[in-house]
């Protein structure tokens, strides 16, 4: 991870991002070593600032030697080197994982007492805080009341996962992955603070793509990973949204916090999960990769080869439902305003097809990339255009695929803007 910083010469040159990590004294501090990794393998230097609570679980020297630089906790280790200030002023991006609920009442407060608050206070970079705790410490009005607060102070406050916590109970307040907190944590660094933007919206999304069966064994599939659907319903997640995700086949992904998942198969399976929770949705993200056309028959049993009917070498197909279609159609019978966004992958004229497209199936939002050579499917980064029922083409920054859902929600959230004015 690097950043561009510009040089006395005007020529931009890159350096390291520095990375801060805090670390507070919950049980998820083992996880903040995984988290290094993360940040230390794209090319950032990391400094870990814990807690005194924290090296009750992580000893400092694990820390030193994972992020290979000196672990201090307190405000009067190296005066000379002004770390209170120091460390702070240098960030490029604080990311706090876990956070504790008193670590998070102490940022509220302004307090400065150890290195990681001092840190915190004095620095102007994006900070991005992984709360860790039980439920009921995480719902008590005093967290919730601390965690608003630090929301209006700009930083952003990830909303914890539902799962299972230190004993044997489950709620929200488990820590989010590391992988998740710095795929979430790159993108406040490059897009800006993730705000509570789409709190009290309901946003239905499919993903991944949908396996046609020919018999027990064999189906027609593609290689949708599901990522950017993945990626869309963590960015709506932490803006505040409720978020369902109608799964098809995908890569092995975190659940976003918060969301939940409907595994289906088939295109009509798709369908059906879809159809059925639209009424809900404020919001509705087509980004799966639906297989068009089905076998239209289905074998009990497994085809063999060579067999008197040749059942293998020639498989007779029918169409599927155009799912984007139906929900089009179904909203606008209902006059409810559903917001429908649609994908289109091309290989060829994206621009001309994805204008045709947007306009065949009747979406408000069309997001459109190329996918010339096989690119995209499977990959972590994205970029295109988004197409507006109202003519208008927004071009989308090449990026990671989180990157890329914050510019389509960002549309979204004009688009309403827009069709509330007027
Ligand atoms: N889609 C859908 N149902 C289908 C096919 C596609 O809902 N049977 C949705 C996709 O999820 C996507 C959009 O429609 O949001 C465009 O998908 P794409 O495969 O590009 O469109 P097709 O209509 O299949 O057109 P093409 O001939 O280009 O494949």
């Amino acid at each position: 991870m690097s950043q561009t910083n510009e040089v006395g010469d005007g020529v931009a040159a890159q350096r390291p991002m520095n990375v801060v990590i805090g670390v507070a004294g919950g049980i998820a501090a083992y996880k903040a070593c995984h988290l290094v990794r993360e940040f230390t393998e794209s090319g950032a230097n990391v400094r870990l600032v814990p807690t005194e609570n924290a090296l009750e679980f992580v000893g400092a020297a694990t820390f030193e030697a994972l992020s290979g630089n000196p672990v201090d906790t307190g405000v009067f280790t190296r005066v000379d080197e002004v770390q209170h200030v120091r460390v702070g002023q240098e960030a490029d991006l604080i990311v706090v994982a876990p956070a504790t609920a008193d670590l998070m009442a102490r940022i509220a407060a302004g307090r400065a007492d150890d290195l990681l608050t001092s840190t915190i206070l004095v620095a102007m970079c994006p900070v991005v805080i992984a709360p860790a705790m039980h439920t009921e410490m995480w719902l008590k009005p005093a967290t919730q009341m601390n965690v608003d607060t630090l929301r209006t102070f700009g930083y952003t406050v990830l909303d914890p996962a539902h799962g299972r916590l230190t004993g044997k109970d489950t709620g929200p307040g488990r820590m989010l992955e590391p992988a998740q907190i710095a795929e979430l944590a790159r993108t406040v660094a490059a897009t800006g603070r993730i705000t509570r933007s789409l709190a009290g919206k309901r946003v239905l999304i499919s993903a991944g793509g949908t396996q046609e069966n020919i018999d027990p064994v064999r189906y027609i599939g593609n290689r949708s990973s599901g990522k950017q659907g993945f990626a869309l319903a963590e960015v709506a997640a932490q803006r505040g949204a409720e978020v369902t995700i109608v799964a098809g086949n995908t890569a092995e992904l975190n659940t976003p916090a918060g969301a939940e998942i409907v595994r289906v198969r088939s295109t009509r399976e798709m369908e059906a999960a879809m159809q059925e929770r639209a009424d809900d949705a404020d919001l509705i993200i087509m980004t799966a990769a639906v297989a068009d056309y089905r076998p239209e028959h289905e074998a009990d049993s497994k085809l063999k080869k060579g067999s008197a009917d040749d059942a293998l070498s020639t498989i007779r197909l029918v169409e599927n439902p155009d799912i984007l279609k139906g929900l089009v159609d179904k909203r606008n019978a209902s006059g409810a305003d559903t917001v429908i966004v649609g994908f289109a992958a091309e290989t060829d004229n994206p621009l001309e097809y994805g204008r045709a497209k947007l306009e065949r199936k009747g979406a408000d939002l069309l997001m459109v990339n190329s996918v010339a050579g096989g690119k995209v499917f499977g990959e972590e980064r994205n970029s295109g255009w988004i197409l507006g029922a109202d003519g208008s083409e927004t071009p989308v920054q090449d990026g990671s695929k989180q990157v890329v859902a914050v510019q389509i929600l960002d549309a979204v959230e004009r688009y309403w803007d827009s069709t509330l004015q007027s």
